[in-house]
């Protein structure tokens, strides 16, 4: 194998660079992409495309790296790709795992992950989710209503047990994202605002009243996809009097850390992350002995994974664009339509090829939005059956993976040391009727 074209390359035309894929990826002499020294196009042969393969040991290195810069308690966010193999995965690398569902918390349970690394998330806990949380033991509920304190105070008088909680609190920061991944501003929907003395409040609260729930700490997110170390530093600056003023020990900074998706976008560490976070609590006059802990998702799974899809049609508008239909789309990838998120592509088989041709490629759903890389620089030998490439597919593709139009989801495979194991099989059409029912009227 070829070192491949892994020099940072500013012009359009540049292969694509491999910083982008996975840690395992390599380029052989002849052209085809590796990951883990498994053949890419083999894989589609074997598992037919859309495909997403992801790297298994450049998903382990992110977590020990995650472990390793946080220490105890840092979670794995599970909303940016959940399946058991790799909720096992994330608990085996000594992460905890953060889940914001009845159904994420299902699936770690299902995996083998105990209760006691599990963290439970979400602006609207029903009393099934609360209970199953309590039941199972889970580490932290990071406690985001007043309505939530009355519903579980109730529970855990029924239960009897006292859960060790987190405040999440909205600290009024506007970070630098997409609106729709932005979490910190007073006008969110969730957790506790600061401005407003709503966290002051409960945190009054949780430490006087019933004293059945045990409040450890205080928790934030302040939005996903950030780049800006200053937008956390700022976080911790705001929080610091509220957090010693209850004299709590403990801080969630959440997750957020901003990943490249596209070639000349940095990707900064998860270790620089924690030593700037460290850093700024200090000079926030958090003490040294605050239990710092954070939540990545994006920047443990991004990178780890391509999707691989096959060339259906080229369709070409003269002196208009060039649209490549591949065989996926919205449905395996919903993040350019909501977010106008950008995405590399490349060929298989072709991978350090110099990219001329611009094309649109765009997936098979009935809506002209159906957009996967806009303007995509591509090979010039690309053509109808060969499989195209996009790589930094690993976070919030499979997770938020639809059957629109009734395309079934793909399969997800791990590779790791020139093997192969399939993770998620791929939906078959029968999955797409076997929820459907024929009851007779009552
Ligand atoms: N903790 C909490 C409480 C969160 O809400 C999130 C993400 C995370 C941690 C993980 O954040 P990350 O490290 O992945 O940025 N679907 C969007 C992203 C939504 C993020 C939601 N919360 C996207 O595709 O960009």
């Amino acid at each position: 194998m070829s070192a491949g074209p892994d020099r940072p390359r500013s012009t359009p035309e540049a292969p694509i660079e491999l910083r982008l894929l996975p840690d395992g990826a390599a380029v052989g002499v002849d052209g085809r992409l590796a990951i883990a020294g498994v053949d890419v196009g083999e894989l589609c042969e074997r598992y037919g495309t859309p495909l997403f393969v992801y790297d298994e040991q450049h998903l382990r290195r992110r977590c020990r790296e995650a472990v390793a810069a946080w220490g105890e308690g840092v979670a794995y966010a599970s909303k940016a790709f959940l399946c058991r193999a790799m909720a096992r995965l994330a608990a085996e690398e000594g992460m905890a795992v953060d889940v914001s569902t009845g159904g994420e918390l299902h699936v770690a349970l299902s995996a083998g992950v105990p209760g006691s690394r599990l963290v439970l998330h979400g602006n609207n806990k029903s009393e099934a989710e609360l209970s199953r949380a309590l039941q199972v033991g889970v580490a932290r509920i990071v406690v985001d209503s007043f309505d939530e304190i009355d519903r579980l105070e109730r529970i855990v008088a029924d239960l009897g047990v006292r859960p060790e909680v987190l405040l999440r609190v909205t600290p009024g920061i506007e970070a630098h994202t997409h609106e729709y991944v932005r979490t910190g501003q007073d006008d969110s929907k969730f957790g506790f605002g600061l401005a407003s003395g709503a966290a002051a409040a409960a945190g009054a609260r949780l430490q006087t009243a019933s004293g059945r729930l045990h409040l450890v700490g205080l928790h934030t997110h302040i939005g996903s996809q950030i780049f800006e170390p200053a937008f956390f530093a700022r976080a911790l600056e705001v929080l610091a009097p509220l957090l010693s003023g209850l004299g709590l020990a403990e801080l969630c900074l959440g997750g957020g850390l901003g990943v490249g998706y596209v070639c000349g976008e940095p990707t900064p560490s998860i270790a620089s992350w924690a030593v700037s976070v460290r850093r700024a609590a200090l000079d926030a006059g958090l003490p040294p002995s605050l239990r710092l802990t954070a939540e990545p998702g994006r920047s443990i799974v991004a990178a780890a994974a391509v999707t691989c899809y096959t060339v259906g049609t080229v369709k070409e508008i003269p002196g208009v664009r060039t649209y490549l239909s591949v065989d996926g789309g919205m449905s395996d990838n919903p993040r350019p339509v909501l977010y106008g998120s950008g995405y590399e592509a490349f060929a298989a088989l072709d991978a350090a090829a110099e990219r001329p041709f611009v094309a649109t490629v765009v997936g098979k759903h009935c809506e002209s939005g159906d957009v996967v890389v806009r303007d995509a620089r591509l090979p010039s030998s690309i053509a109808v059956g060969d499989v195209l490439i996009t790589p930094v597919t690993g976070a919030y593709g499979h997770s938020m993976a639809s059957n629109y139009n009734k395309v079934p989801r793909p399969p997800v495979v791990f590779v790791a040391d020139g093997r192969t194991r399939l993770v998620v099989r791929g939906e078959t059409l029968d999955d797409l009727i076997a929820h459907d029912v024929e009851e007779d009227w009552s």
